[in-house]
């Protein structure tokens, strides 16, 4: 039995994992910890899910990888900066494996507390990244004036912007444009539960990936 510790229990997420992990025969929900909560309940946890607040994350995060604990986080708000604090305190505990993924399916959560969400972040910095790898510079932009934030903001060159409307639950949208033609890719999620074959994916494959820090779930469905 893998013994799972959940950061963030009572929350939406939180909730929704632990009843997952209860269904799971190869699964155990060694603790349950939400905010107030001792840390210390996760000691002896083979895994930590943490599915809490971006202004809480970090903190949970130092914690486990200072008691040596291999932690899945699933909330949002990592940007660079984050990754690399996260990197510096890797090299003093040589075996903890940290898995950020910022899209357990593909989507983004209205109601949530930073924007752009994680997955558009990430999303954005992929395209950046093909871009530059297929030697291509930012994205041509013929814009010579506009009011602020008209043009949504920019990650890596490509511009994203944060529709927060009461009604959304999570969605996703990449327009890509050409000469005369456009393509659109949109995921909707319309249940929480859709991230859950990602959360048990995470869970029971980080022990499997390399130690250090791993960003997406894309190691362990093999596509890279
Ligand atoms: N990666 C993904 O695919 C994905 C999917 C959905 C949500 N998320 C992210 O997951 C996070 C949680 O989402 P949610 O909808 O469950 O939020 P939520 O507000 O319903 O739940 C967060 C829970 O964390 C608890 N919490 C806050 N600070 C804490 C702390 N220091 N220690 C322990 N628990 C603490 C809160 O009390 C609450 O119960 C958000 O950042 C959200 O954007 C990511």
């Amino acid at each position: 039995m893998v013994k799972v510790g959940v950061l963030g229990a009572q929350g939406r997420m939180g909730r929704e994992v632990v009843r997952v992990l209860n269904d799971a025969p190869d699964l155990e929900v060694a603790a349950e910890v939400d905010q107030g909560d001792a840390l210390d309940a996760l000691t002896g946890c083979d895994v930590v899910v943490d599915f809490t607040h971006p202004g809480a994350v970090m903190a949970n995060l130092r914690w486990c990888v200072q008691h040596d604990l291999d932690v899945v986080v699933g909330t949002s708000g990592f940007g660079e900066d984050r990754l690399d604090e996260v990197r510096g305190w890797l090299p003093d505990h040589p075996d903890v494996r940290v898995l950020v993924v910022p899209n357990f399916s593909i989507g983004a959560i209205s109601g949530k507390a930073d924007a752009p969400s994680g997955t558009a972040l990430r999303t954005a910095s992929m395209i950046a990244a093909a871009r530059a790898a297929a030697g291509l510079g930012a994205p041509p932009d013929a814009t010579v004036s506009a009011l602020p934030g008209a043009r949504g903001a920019t990650v890596d060159d490509v511009h994203v912007h944060s529709v927060r409307v009461a009604g959304l639950v999570a969605h996703q949208e990449v327009l890509f444009g050409g000469n005369g033609e456009t393509l659109t890719i949109r995921h909707d999620s319309l249940d929480r539960a859709s991230f859950m074959p990602g959360v048990l994916l995470a869970v029971r494959g980080i022990g499997a990936l390399p130690p250090g820090l791993t960003v997406g779930l894309e190691r362990l469905l093999g596509l890279e």
